[in-house]
């Protein structure tokens, strides 16, 4: 399956790309919350969170505007963008796939049954992140049978209990491989094209190298490029009876 890994900044890459060519995107923005007030625990202790560089950006609307506008003219037209974020960035999501007409399909909910607790006593302890899922047209891929299946046969819904896993690899931000799974199998075929326009540590790629999807990923930043390469390179495609004993794995996630 071909895997394409580019080393540059999306707002440029993207227009490179063929219209109409990702039948799946997954996006994994950066939220902007580094550098404010929020705390994060490390090694224990509480820090002012900082993710890195990457997730300081000046005109965050903006931003959002000029990159979903690129995916919107990259996703053809029965094809799906999920967008993942948090409280401080997916309202500034929701209004862009909004001004530019985008039929939203659902709000998933990610609950993280083990997320880091407070470490201050003045707010809620966040345990969720928000997934925009949006199309072009209302004739859009959803394979609603698996998702059915990756939930005892019941109908899936749209609060999804998936704990966060051990990180595999310094990026601070890595998503669980079973929450890409389960959104590679429900929104996308074997051979499908995968587009991941803010790769990090290469999740998305190791999923969509796993079940046989094509995949092209952008990273910015050298280190995690590198780390995302070398994790997607050495990813093994798996056969579809591996598949099967990964859906089962999903239905134990509840
Ligand atoms: C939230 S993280 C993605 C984490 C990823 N989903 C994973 O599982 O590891 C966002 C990533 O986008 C990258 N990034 C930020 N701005 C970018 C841009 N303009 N083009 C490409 N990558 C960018 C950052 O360096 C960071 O690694």
């Amino acid at each position: 399956m071909t895997i394409q890994l580019h080393n540059a900044d999306s707002l440029e890459l993207l227009p490179t790309l063929e219209a109409g060519c990702a039948n799946l995107i997954f996006a994994d923005p950066p939220y902007n919350l580094s550098g404010q007030v929020f705390l994060t625990c490390r090694g224990g202790r509480p820090v002012v969170c900082n993710k890195g560089e990457w997730d300081q950006i000046a005109d965050l609307h903006e931003f959002n505007r000029a990159w979903i506008r690129e995916c919107v003219r990259v996703l053809a037209d029965d094809g799906t963008l999920w967008i993942s974020g948090t409280l401080h960035n997916h309202p500034s999501i929701g209004m862009v796939l909004k001004e530019l007409g985008l039929w939203i399909i659902n709000d998933v909910i990610w609950f993280k049954p083990n997320a880091t607790p407070l470490l201050r006593a003045n707010r809620l302890a966040p345990a969720t992140e928000l997934i925009w899922v949006a199309s072009k047209t209302k004739r859009y891929y959803f394979d609603y049978e698996m998702a059915k299946r990756l939930n005892h046969g019941k109908q899936m819904r749209n609060l999804w209990v998936i704990p966060a896993e051990k990180h595999r690899t310094p990026h601070p931000a890595e998503k669980p491989e079973s929450l890409l799974t389960r959104i590679l199998l429900i929104a996308s075929r074997e051979g499908d094209l995968v587009l991941d326009p803010f790769m990090g540590s290469g999740t998305t790629g190791v999923v969509a190298k796993r079940l046989k999807r094509r995949f092209i990923g952008i990273e910015i930043d050298p280190e995690y490029y590198a780390v995302a390469s070398k994790r997607i390179l050495g990813a093994e495609e798996e056969s579809l009876e591996i598949s099967d004993t990964l859906a089962e794995e999903q239905t134990r996630l509840w």
